[in-house]
């Protein structure tokens, strides 16, 4: 597990160092730098993934580097990333009496090991996609761990989506848009899914389609899924059923586009969580978009499950609900409460700051920070004024 994240020079950040945990949400304004912190470990994995970056002395002739624009993220430059207002090396700078170049650095602690990445930037070449990163650590877990990311802008309902073995079945990779999704769960509908704290009670077996029922039928009661392959074509086909619950007794098979936006945005989020290993990192933007609040709620007491079983998750977040499901797995015991983090990203005129509540073995927040999803109250208060 990465249990401290520090980035120096990284887009939004001058310098910023955030604990994580099993489980942390990073909340708060927009624009305040969320995204930016699952992009850098977005472009660590990126780099080592395109062979980039390399455990130090195995290649030694090789420039290792940070790739700005690959599969996960795509970064621009070397200036867009560089942060404006630079952080520079003044002890160095002292040291041999001249200036150095901008750098940009990340350093996670991962299993108790500091690894640490510091990449040059070069004036000369502002527009490069690629940062020269000098004397490379260990291969980090984060190159080799199994890893998902999922996107705010993910698949939409379609009538297909891709067929790519190499992707969903070889790697085992949802797609930044959760676009090998349907693909994935053809091929794995049957596999055991080895985790009780994400059993539900009403699955009808610990199966990853019947768990996948399971889970989705808190966003929609009696819907199941069907993934399955379209013969001859290199695309894959979603469709629902409605099992005669929520008012809905339809008895044919719906495709994704007659059935509304929010279960096919919320599948890969589900996918990602159900097969979480002990070892995976798991990024994602917004998992509540398109959904409604009891949903919001329920996706978080999944997220809660996951980080339960060992699993890291880092989770960009707007919803007060997905906060509240969390609080509420803590309350009941689900997850301990050290194990959710939580990060709230404000502005305080010259920048972002970020305040870090925690929650108590009750699901209370202990020092609640103002602005801190406090909209509610706010809006209830000038009601009743
Ligand atoms: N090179 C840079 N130097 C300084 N600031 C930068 C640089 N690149 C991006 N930024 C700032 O970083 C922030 C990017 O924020 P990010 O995309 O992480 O927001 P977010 O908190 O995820 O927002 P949202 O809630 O809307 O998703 C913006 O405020 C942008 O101005
Ligand atoms: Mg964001």
């Amino acid at each position: 597990m990465i249990t401290e994240l520090t980035l120096v020079n990284f887009k939004a950040f001058r310098r910023i160092t955030l604990p994580l945990g099993p489980l942390t949400l990073l909340t708060g304004l927009n624009s305040s730098g969320k995204s930016s912190v699952l992009q850098a470990l977005a472009m660590i994995r990126q780099s080592y993934d395109a062979g980039e970056l390399r455990g130090i002395g195995q290649y030694p002739e090789s420039v290792d580097g940070f790739l700005l624009n690959s599969e996960l993220v795509q970064l621009g430059t070397a200036q867009d990333v560089l942060h404006e207002d630079f952080a520079r090396a003044r002890e160095l700078e002292e040291l041999i009496g001249r200036p150095t170049p901008p750098y940009v650095a990340c350093l996670i602690k991962q299993e108790g090991t500091l690894y640490g990445w510091g990449a040059t930037y070069d004036s000369s070449q502002p527009d490069q996609d690629m940062m020269a990163v000098w004397m490379p650590p260990e291969t980090a877990p984060i190159a080799y761990n199994p890893f998902q990311y999922l996107h705010a802008d993910r698949i939409t309902p379609a009538v297909t989506y891709p067929r790519s073995h190499h992707i969903a079945i070889a790697r085992g990779f949802l797609g930044v848009r959760g676009e090998h999704t349907v693909n994935y769960l053809r091929h794995h509908a049957e596999d055991l899914v080895d985790a009780p704290p994400l059993w539900h009670p009403r699955a009808i077996s610990p199966q990853l389609l019947d768990l996948a029922n399971a889970w989705m039928q808190e966003l929609c009661p009696g819907v199941n899924l069907q993934a399955s392959a379209i013969e001859g074509t290199d695309y894959v086909r979603l469709s629902y059923g409605f099992g005669g619950t929520a008012g809905i007794s339809a008895t044919r098979r719906r495709r994704p586009t007659n059935v509304g936006f929010g279960l096919t945005y919320a599948l890969p989020v589900v996918i990602a969580c159900l097969t979480a290993r002990p070892d995976s990192l798991i990024l994602l933007e917004n998992p509540e978009a398109h959904l409604h609040p009891r949903g919001q709620s329920r996706l978080a007491a999944l997220l809660s499950a996951t980080a339960a079983t060992g699993a890291q998750l880092v989770v960009e977040t707007h919803s007060d609900h997905v906060l509240n499901g969390v609080r509420l797995a803590v309350k009941q015991e689900r997850l301990r409460p050290e194990r959710a983090v939580v990060h709230y990203f404000r502005g305080n005129g010259a920048g972002t700051e970020v305040v870090s509540p925690r929650i108590d073995k009750d699901g209370m927040i202990e020092q609640w920070p103002e602005g801190f999803f406090d909209e509610w109250e706010s809006s209830l208060d000038q009601l009743l004024d």
